[in-house]
């Protein structure tokens, strides 16, 4: 049996250059070659914290990409994840309030890269 795998960042940053990269650019401010076609902005993601206040919304990610939240499940241009990210590899992402989250193992993945590459 394989050990079990850490959360890195480099396992995200590869995750997001073959899924994400299309929409929100190679260095994630929002510009890929899709990010034209679609009718709505596509948010730069280096700048997730500075629009919450200096903290990193690390639920709010994790769900916006995973995307089967009920709340968030309609109306959106963006992909659903999920299914693309499925595991048998769950682990705890720390969250701000101090809980752990659960979550697939890519998934935490590519949010401690998104974490990784923020600005001021
Ligand atoms: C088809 C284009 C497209 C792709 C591919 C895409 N996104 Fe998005 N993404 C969007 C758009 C458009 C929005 C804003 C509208 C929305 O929330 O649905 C968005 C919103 C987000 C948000 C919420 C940003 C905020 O301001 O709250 C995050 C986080 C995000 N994307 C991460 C990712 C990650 C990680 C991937 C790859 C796994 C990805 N996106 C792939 C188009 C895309």
């Amino acid at each position: 049996m394989a050990s079990a795998q850490e959360v890195n960042i480099r396992d995200g940053q590869s995750l997001y250059n073959t899924y994400c990269w299309q929409c929100h650019g190679r260095d994630a401010t929002g510009d890929g070659p899709m990010a034209e076609m679609l009718a709505i902005v596509t948010p730069d993601l280096t700048r997730l914290s500075a629009r919450q206040g200096g903290t990193f919304p690390t639920e709010a990610v994790a769900r916006k990409i995973d995307g089967r939240a009920p709340l968030l499940a309609h109306g959106g241009e963006m992909p659903i994840f999920g299914p693309s990210l499925e595991t048998d590899q769950n682990v705890a992402l720390p969250l701000a309030s101090g809980q752990p989250m659960m979550t697939g193992l890519p998934l935490a993945n590519v949010v401690v890269y998104l974490e990784s590459i923020q600005v001021e």
